[in-house]
């Protein structure tokens, strides 16, 4: 486990990937979701543009097969940074593997629930001016990994990784950096 401990005097919304948006006037169902939010990059099949978007057949089903799998789907940056609600993130993802994974997928898949979907390092505090509060953000180890094509495995780099702290995610006005090094 790591934690960042930010001190503001001012109101601030604080997240490692910080999200600041309208929600949309209406809630459409997943098919429409993904028709706005996902299809402009990965066609209305799911289907590969070559080096640059990878196919959703053949993909997701396996990647729901272990909770690396899972957290990586929810925080791949064009799922995270729609307009949409948690709720509607995690339908839209389970519709996703509907549609592009049925074949692969556990027989037992338990669906993405609001909760799984939800920003994890990120709290809201409100202060009077002048005053006061460390806000500890928690980012588990498992949330760096990245899938190693190469050697077929999650890894979690031994790098350092900078965590960016602001009012949005277009106003980070505050930076630290966390290192990640191997257990002995
Ligand atoms: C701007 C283009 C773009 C949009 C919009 C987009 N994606 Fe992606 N998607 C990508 C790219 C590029 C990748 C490859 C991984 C990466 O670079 O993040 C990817 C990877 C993925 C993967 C993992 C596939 C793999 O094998 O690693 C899934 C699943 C996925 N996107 C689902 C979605 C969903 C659901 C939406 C809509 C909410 C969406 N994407 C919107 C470009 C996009």
């Amino acid at each position: 486990m790591s934690s960042v401990s930010v001190v503001r005097k001012t109101a601030i919304l604080a997240a490692v990937s910080a999200l600041c948006v309208a929600r949309p006037a209406r809630a459409w169902s997943p098919a429409v979701n993904y028709a706005l939010n996902c299809q402009g990059c990965h066609l209305a099949d799911g289907s590969a543009t070559p080096d640059l978007v990878p196919p959703l057949q053949g993909s997701v089903g396996r990647l729901v097969h272990v909770p690396e799998g899972r957290a990586y789907l929810v925080r791949l940056p064009n799922v995270a940074s729609t307009t949409l609600s948690d709720a509607e993130t995690a339908e839209l993802l389970n519709w996703v593997v509907e549609r592009f994974g049925a074949g692969e997928r556990p027989r037992e898949f338990a669906p993405f629930t609001a909760a799984e979907v939800a920003l994890r390092a990120f709290r809201r505090v409100s202060l009077a001016p002048g005053a006061r509060e460390t806000v500890a953000l928690e980012v588990p180890i498992a949330e760096l990994a990245f899938y190693d094509e190469a050697a077929s495995a999650w890894r979690v780099d031994e790098l350092a990784y900078t965590v960016h702290v602001g009012t949005s995610s277009r106003d980070l006005p505050l930076s630290a950096t966390l290192e990640v090094r191997a257990r002995q």
